[in-house]
């Protein structure tokens, strides 16, 4: 039985130079077993002509949503419920913010719309363009609604320049579906209590102490929890992000909140990861009112409670995992900081780097295991660090109670 066997697939395929690239997936989708109709944009037509899609789909192609001539045309809504998953490939930085702010204007941003199974995006555009904050928060927004957007490619790209634009290799492309199509279930029965996010200290009503974390890291280790079956609580400070659906969330804003919340559920959980950038000092005491302007003004500070160590000395069972958001001497601070507050493994990043730890969407982390191993992975997105901790973890663990690994 081919992979694909029994599923139902729409391809939508937009103005991009890389659209003839499509015209291989499609042959790849229909070779392992999926039955393909194939959705192109108006631009997308001055690129590959439908004959194409038609004669390899077996399908008629859609296009236009206002054809009289056309049945299929009433048929999106039906058609997009009915699929298994859309993949658009590739996808232009104009697809990308249509499917991030529900603008339904032609057919294919219509089925997105519309549809009810996995949405998989492969974006290929200008190296500048995908950089552009435009496009960074319109990928962010759809990855947390849960639409996964692959990290194009880099290395040459049509405009003459090189930079990360191009789109991911069919195979790529292919796999990443087949993982959303058949997700991993190896988290189940898993209970995993993850934080996210920064802590705030009040100064008065009004003014607080905090720092820049976003909480991306931590939910994106939440979701991808969520996606491999496990039961999630998510204790979060104040983001700008939307819960994931399905997971158990206790909203904090101080450190002193949030250890209560941690040691409440800690309890439960098989897995604990602490990804929050808990503040480490709050007011010794907070004024009642707004503390008047024009004045000089010394706040005297009390380091806050060491959640992660203290969630670690009360041995619940649990493997306890922290993050290090370090700046200098990373490896030497981080295997210090993981001695010192006794857990199982610390994240690493180093957080002077441009692009990744706090409120960046990629990371760079380097695993560290109170057994002496070092694990690094490359800069990925936060949704794909999230995924590979994930599988690191588990892999830590069963090598220490296979005794594998001396305890
Ligand atoms: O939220 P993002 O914008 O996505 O950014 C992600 C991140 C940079 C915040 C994340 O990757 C990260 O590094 N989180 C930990 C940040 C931090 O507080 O590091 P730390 O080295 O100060 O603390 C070490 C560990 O102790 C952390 O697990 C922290 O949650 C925990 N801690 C720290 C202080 C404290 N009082 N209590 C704690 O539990």
């Amino acid at each position: 039985m081919a992979a694909l066997d029994g599923k139902e697939l729409i391809l939508g395929v937009t103005g991009s130079i890389a659209a003839y690239k499509a015209v291989y997936l499609l042959r790849e989708l229909t070779g392992l077993g999926a039955r393909v109709t194939v959705c192109l944009t108006e631009h997308a037509r001055e690129f590959v002509g439908p004959l194409t899609f038609r004669t390899l789909s077996g399908r008629p192609v859609l296009s236009n949503l206002f054809d009289p001539q056309s049945p299929d045309a009433v048929e999106h809504v039906a058609l997009a419920e009915r699929a298994h998953a859309v993949v658009v490939a590739p996808a232009t930085a104009n697809l990308l913010a249509k499917a991030a702010h529900g603008i339904a204007d032609d057919f294919l941003t219509t089925v997105l719309l519309a549809a009810r199974g996995q949405v998989l995006i492969a974006p290929a555009m200008d190296g500048g363009m995908w950089d552009h904050a435009a496009v960074r928060a319109n990928v962010a927004l759809l990855r947390e609604r849960g639409v996964t957007v692959l990290e194009p490619e880099a290395g040459a790209l049509a405009s003459g320049l090189s930079g990360k634009g191009r789109l991911p290799d069919v195979e790529a492309i292919v796999e990443a579906l087949l993982g959303v199509l058949t997700p991993q279930r190896d988290l189940a029965g898993e209970r995993i209590l993850v934080t996210a996010g920064p802590t705030r200290e009040p100064i008065d009503p009004v003014r607080y102490i905090s720092n820049r974390s976003s909480g991306k890291m931590g939910y994106g280790i939440a979701r991808a929890a969520l996606r491999r079956g496990a039961d999630v609580t998510l204790v979060s400070g104040p983001t700008a992000l939307t819960p994931p659906a399905g997971a158990v969330f206790v909203p904090v804003q101080t450190a002193e909140e949030m250890r209560e919340a941690v040691l409440q559920h800690a309890p439960g959980a098989s897995i604990v990861i602490k990804a929050a950038a808990v503040a480490d000092w709050r007011p010794k005491h907070a004024a009642n009112t707004k503390i008047k302007t024009k004045q000089d003004l010394t706040i005297e500070l009390t380091p806050n409670p060491d959640i992660l160590a203290e969630v670690a000395a009360r041995r619940t069972g649990a493997f306890i995992v922290g993050f290090a958001a370090e700046t200098n001497e990373v490896a030497a601070n981080a295997k210090a900081k993981l001695k010192a507050k006794g857990i199982d493994v610390l994240v690493v990043n180093d957080v002077s780097q441009a692009g990744i730890g706090f409120d960046a969407d990629d990371n760079e982390v380097l695993l560290l295991d109170r057994w002496g191993g070092e694990h690094g992975l490359p800069r990925m997105s936060k949704a794909a660090v999230a995924d590979a901790i994930l599988s690191h973890l588990l892999a830590v663990r069963a090598a220490v109670r296979g005794d594998r690994i001396k305890r």
